[in-house]
């Protein structure tokens, strides 16, 4: 997710079990092939050969864009750095990207969708898995379907689908019901995605995509332990405790501590009450420290009052 998460929080998200792989925040492509370090910057995990979080996990490169020439350029040279999987970006909703033609903008066209797609498989020529991710539609539903379809005749492994339009913005509720639709419609694998804030999220979602698998975006920072509970409970059956806020200030905590090995301490400072922000949304306890420490600058006094 562009601005929230990047490879120290992917770090610490896959520590524990649940998370199957990661996708990095999505790399801009315009008309030209980019340079090694635009793609470092946003996958350093590229750096040491592995393309893996340090558990395993594997880290998608995730490329945004709609100049065919220019997205198989970059396909070929995250290739060329060690990228094992290529996911592409056809859900962003931001109007500046749209109205440079990138995002959810290539949804108006399947066709569109069908040509970045292809030229992207056709470059890696089956090296590594290329990957989609859509919303329902830009305005409205209508090309779903088509969609879809279009990301899996153009050779795409899999397809994550976000249940709803790019007008329909972050609002709930997500649409997990025309996941089942689309679903019906193609073979690749397909992930859901929207709105799957709990256990009981997951599977309403499961049950109206029909999905076994879903993408977590805002709630995997909202719940760090979300993933391990699916995963739990796919496993077994069985409920997993509730994620305490000793767990929660502990891994803001151990996150801050990385960060300020790289980053100036203002901008640790801010990162952490964007986390909790994260948090807050359906976590009273996180509210109560939220509201604690909102106005602290000071990042060693924020994470002792979290602490506390
Ligand atoms: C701040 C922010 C940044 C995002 N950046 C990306 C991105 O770079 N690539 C992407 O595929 N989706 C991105 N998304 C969308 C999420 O991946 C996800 O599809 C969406 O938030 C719905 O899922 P959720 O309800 O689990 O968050 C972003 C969302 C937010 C809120």
């Amino acid at each position: 997710m562009e601005g929230v998460i990047d490879a120290v929080t992917r770090e610490l998200l896959t520590a524990g079990p649940g998370i199957d792989w990661t996708v990095t925040e999505f790399v801009r492509v315009v008309d030209t092939r980019l340079p090694p370090r635009a793609f470092y910057k946003h996958c350093p995990e590229l750096k040491d050969g592995t393309n893996a979080t340090p558990t395993g996990v594997p880290v998608h490169i995730q490329l945004l864009g709609s100049d065919t020439d220019a997205l198989a350029a970059n396909a070929r040279q995250a290739l060329k750095l060690g990228a094992t999987g290529i996911d592409l970006n056809f859900g962003c909703p931001a109007k500046l990207v749209n109205r440079h033609d990138g995002g959810a903008s290539l949804l108006r066209c399947p066709d569109r969708v069908y040509r970045a797609t292809r030229a992207v498989v056709d470059a890696i020529d089956g090296r590594i898995p290329v990957t989609a991710k859509i919303r329902l539609g830009f305005a409205d539903r209508q090309q779903a379907v088509a969609c879809a379809r279009a990301t899996e005749d153009a050779g795409a492994s899999r397809l994550t689908v976000h249940a709803r339009t790019r007008n329909e913005g972050y609002r709930p509720p997500a649409h997990w019901e025309w996941i089942g639709r689309i679903r019906h419609h193609v073979s690749l694998p397909v992930v859901a995605n929207g709105d799957i804030w709990t256990l009981d999220d997951y599977w309403k979602a499961r049950t109206l995509s029909g999905c076994d698998d879903v993408m977590l975006g805002r709630s995997a920072l909202a719940d760090p332990w979300l993933a391990a509970r699916i995963r739990h409970w796919q496993e077994t059956g069985q409920r997993l405790a509730a994620t305490t806020w000793p767990m929660r200030a502990g891994i803001i905590d151990d996150y801050a501590q990385r960060q300020r090995r790289k980053l100036p301490e203002r901008i640790v400072t801010s990162l952490v009450k964007q986390w909790l922000t994260q948090m807050r949304q359906n976590n009273a306890e996180a509210e109560v420290h939220f509201q604690r420490v909102k106005r602290i600058t000071a990042l060693d006094e924020l994470l002792e009052e979290l602490a506390a």
